[in-house]
């Protein structure tokens, strides 16, 4: 069977694809304009999701509603996820700041792959790379680490099935693998990946992300590894399969799954913690959660009410409606009245508002639950850390010579 899913990964620094006219950028370090989520699909080389891959992942409201749209090498992931063969997931974190709504996404996706399927889950964090790309000491990124770690363990992944890793703690086996990469990454290619970056410990990082992506398979052998995250991450997985692809290591290349970015509340475009909309975070109690969609959401409803009984309003641009959609309302049916409801002007915005405030806070109410009842972070952090032997072999299979371990 030819590979379809195998599109050049445009890496090329000849090719000028991130150079055309729209106005809108997407890489790992600024998303800015009003993105066209099918032209970055033709910028970054990716394919959209069909209806049969669709279906043939876990049943999950966020596959079904394409808010995660495309990706890369899907098949052979599925294929090991329906025969029983091993497979693994990896999305992470850049604990730069609290997670919100929209970082925890990808990770409850990544939970019920797990469950369903089996899958393996490696959630690395990347505290060098925020260093290095936000303005905080080390002592402030760690301390967001700590914290973040809190929210990644109240996600309640599979301690058996799932490898957390943190990029200084865990420099014994992830840096010498990431020099080994590094030699096969020139910065003409970073530079056309990335643009230019401000500092050389940037134009670094990308061989560090492309080892958590590869860390699976040099822990457990080759493997179909599938990597779910908003689509500003894909340059990280373009030159991790370029480089996998040019025989480094015995690894095959990773696959991706990529998903829109969470409405920000003030309307389109991502949840950002660094903007002027506030944004929801996995910590906030009852009061904020309410106090912040019913002051900063934007509506698609009417300016008053008589026009929004006559003329109805618009789900299409509801931020309210469109967290329903993208997780907090799964099932389908109920979905499809809420949005007709609402277009017939039977459902009022400040309603539509509080269905929202009530299943965002049924959400974070579960999360804080498991979260508060974790104990000392060491202890509960133990049993998904690697194991000695798991280092051993990720090592033995990048061809470090054990002398030069730690
Ligand atoms: N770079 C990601 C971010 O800024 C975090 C991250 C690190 C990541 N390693 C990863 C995401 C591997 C997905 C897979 O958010």
């Amino acid at each position: 069977m030819p590979e379809p899913t195998d599109t050049p990964d445009s890496t090329d620094p000849t090719s000028d694809s991130n150079a055309d006219a729209d106005d809108f950028t997407v890489t790992p370090y600024a998303v800015d304009g009003e993105i066209d989520y099918e032209k970055l699909l033709e910028r970054f080389g990716a394919d959209p999701l069909t209806d049969e891959q669709s279906r043939r992942f876990p049943d999950h409201p966020m596959l079904r509603r394409r808010i995660f749209y495309a990706g890369r090498d899907v098949d052979r992931y599925l294929e090991a996820a329906e025969s029983g063969a091993s497979h693994a997931i990896v999305t992470g974190r850049g604990p730069s700041g609290p997670m919100h709504l929209g970082h925890v996404l990808p990770l409850y996706l990544a939970k019920r792959f797990q469950q369903e399927t089996g899958a393996t889950v490696y959630v690395p964090l990347s505290d060098d790379e925020k260093y290095l790309a936000k303005d905080q000491s080390f002592e402030s990124i760690g301390e967001h680490t700590r914290d973040n770690l809190r929210d990644v363990l109240a996600v309640g992944f599979d301690p058996e099935r799932t490898r957390i890793v943190i990029d200084t703690a865990d420099a014994d086996v992830i840096y010498p693998i990431a020099v080994r990469l590094a030699r096969f990454l020139t910065p003409a290619t970073v530079e056309a990946v990335y643009g230019e970056q401000d500092t050389v410990g940037l134009q670094f990082y990308p061989a560090v992300q492309a080892t958590h992506l590869l860390l699976p398979q040099l822990v457990a052998g080759r493997q179909p590894t599938l990597v779910p995250i908003a689509v500003d991450q894909d340059p990280h997985v373009r030159v991790c399969r370029d480089v996998a692809a040019k025989e480094a290591l015995p690894v095959d290349k990773p696959g991706a799954l990529l998903g829109r970015f969470l409405p920000s509340l003030d309307g389109p475009g991502k949840m950002s913690s660094s903007g002027d909309a506030p944004s929801i975070e996995l910590t906030a109690d009852p009061e904020t959660i309410t106090e912040t969609i019913r002051t900063h959401a934007y509506t698609g409803g009417r300016a008053t009410l008589a026009a929004h009984r006559e003329h109805g309003g618009d789900p299409t641009v509801d931020v309210p409606f469109q967290y329903l959609r993208f997780f907090f309302e799964p099932d389908d049916e109920r979905l499809a009245r809420i949005a007709a409801d609402y277009r017939a002007g039977e459902l009022l915005s400040g309603d539509l508002k509080d269905l929202t405030i009530d299943r965002i806070t049924a959400f974070l109410a579960d999360h804080q639950r498991r979260r508060a009842a974790l104990g000392p972070l060491e202890a509960e952090l133990e049993p998904y850390r690697l194991t000695d032997d798991e280092r051993r072999r990720a090592l033995d299979r990048a061809g470090i010579p054990a002398s030069d371990r730690a």
